[in-house]
């Protein structure tokens, strides 16, 4: 397929992209700058200039595309303001089309909000953070747009060899300093190791007839106590860690950081059953970033 991506240099998007070639897909990537362009080159992707800021400008060459993957985000405050007016450009590109490009839009785990005990499905309400509520809305403009074959994929909290969302305990273990507990060690995260991710975004893109909502995790609730207490060993980092509130959280990094405080559980049944995915990697422990982890000590 001919497919188009938004994010393809991020840290899910890089992994998408290198599938997605790996697969003999024709891929094109936005890119915003000559580093992204090298980067996008290397995956064996085209790269084209474009700024999510300015979507008129690429829209119509992406609708032109078979396929759409929608895996970028500024993460500025004005996120949800720049992402809506990604979706009404594209909708309106694809109003302008003959053909129905299949379109795969990001959300995440964060917007069936906290848990608990309770292990989030497709059938879960919606309850996002506020800092991501937008994106509840802009997931369902797509899927209500006939003139798109569209899918959700909700990733679970994403790590990979360079980190990911690991990075906020392997900096400070790194650097000897105390680690962070963001709001309770108990706390449970759904995991996805960004390689099996990528393999799911391609597995429905691949799937133009499944429409609606797909959750893709690997580990349904893992403690961040216990992810903390890995590392620290990894690094022999033996200093007590500070607990941090939420509060303390949002003043220090803004408005997402109530989304690793949030106690959840979620389920990739329906992907594994609809499109055959299952993950390669079951245990964050015996992965690629743990192998380098080890490998450092040596
Ligand atoms: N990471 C996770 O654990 C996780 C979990 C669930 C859901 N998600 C969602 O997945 C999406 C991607 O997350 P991520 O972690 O991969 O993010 P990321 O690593 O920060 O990547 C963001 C991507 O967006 C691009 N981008 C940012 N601003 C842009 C602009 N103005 N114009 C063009 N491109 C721009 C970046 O390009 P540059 O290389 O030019 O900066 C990069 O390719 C987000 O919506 C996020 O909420 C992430």
């Amino acid at each position: 397929m001919r497919v188009f991506i938004l994010g393809g240099t991020g840290s899910i998007g890089t992994a998408v992209t290198a599938e997605l070639c790996r697969r003999s897909h024709e891929v094109t990537a936005l890119s915003r700058s000559g580093v992204a362009d090298d980067k996008l080159r290397r995956l064996g992707a085209d790269p084209s200039r474009g700024d999510l800021r300015a979507p008129a400008g690429w829209a119509a060459e992406a609708v032109g595309h078979d396929a759409i993957i929608h895996a970028a985000a500024t993460f500025s405050d004005d996120m949800g303001g720049v992402d809506t007016q990604v979706v009404s450009a594209l909708i309106g590109a694809a109003k302008q089309t003959r053909h129905k490009p299949r379109l795969i839009y990001t959300g995440g785990c964060w917007l069936y909000g906290e848990t608990g005990d309770a292990v989030a499905t497709e059938d879960s309400r919606f309850n996002p953070i506020p800092a991501f509520s937008w994106m509840v809305g802009n997931a369902a403009r797509f899927l209500a747009t006939p003139e798109f074959s569209a899918a959700i994929l909700h990733p679970a909290m994403v790590y990979h060899a360079d980190g990911g969302v690991f990075d906020r305990f392997i900096e400070p273990a790194r650097e000897c300093r105390p680690m962070e507990i963001w709001g309770d060690r108990q706390t449970r995260w759904p995991l996805i190791h960004r390689s099996d991710l990528a393999r799911a975004y391609c597995g429905l893109l691949e799937r133009p007839d499944l429409a609606g909502h797909f959750n893709v995790v690997s580990e349904e609730g893992v403690r961040a106590g216990d992810i903390m207490d890995a590392i620290a060993r990894a690094f022999d980092n033996t200093l007590t860690p500070v607990t941090l509130s939420a509060n303390d959280l949002v003043s220090r990094h803004g408005a997402w950081a109530i989304g690793p405080t949030l106690d959840q559980q979620m389920s990739a049944a329906k992907l594994r059953s609809e499109t055959g995915w299952t993950p390669e990697i079951t245990d964050y422990r015996r992965s690629d970033l743990f192998d380098e982890l080890r490998q450092r000590q040596v």
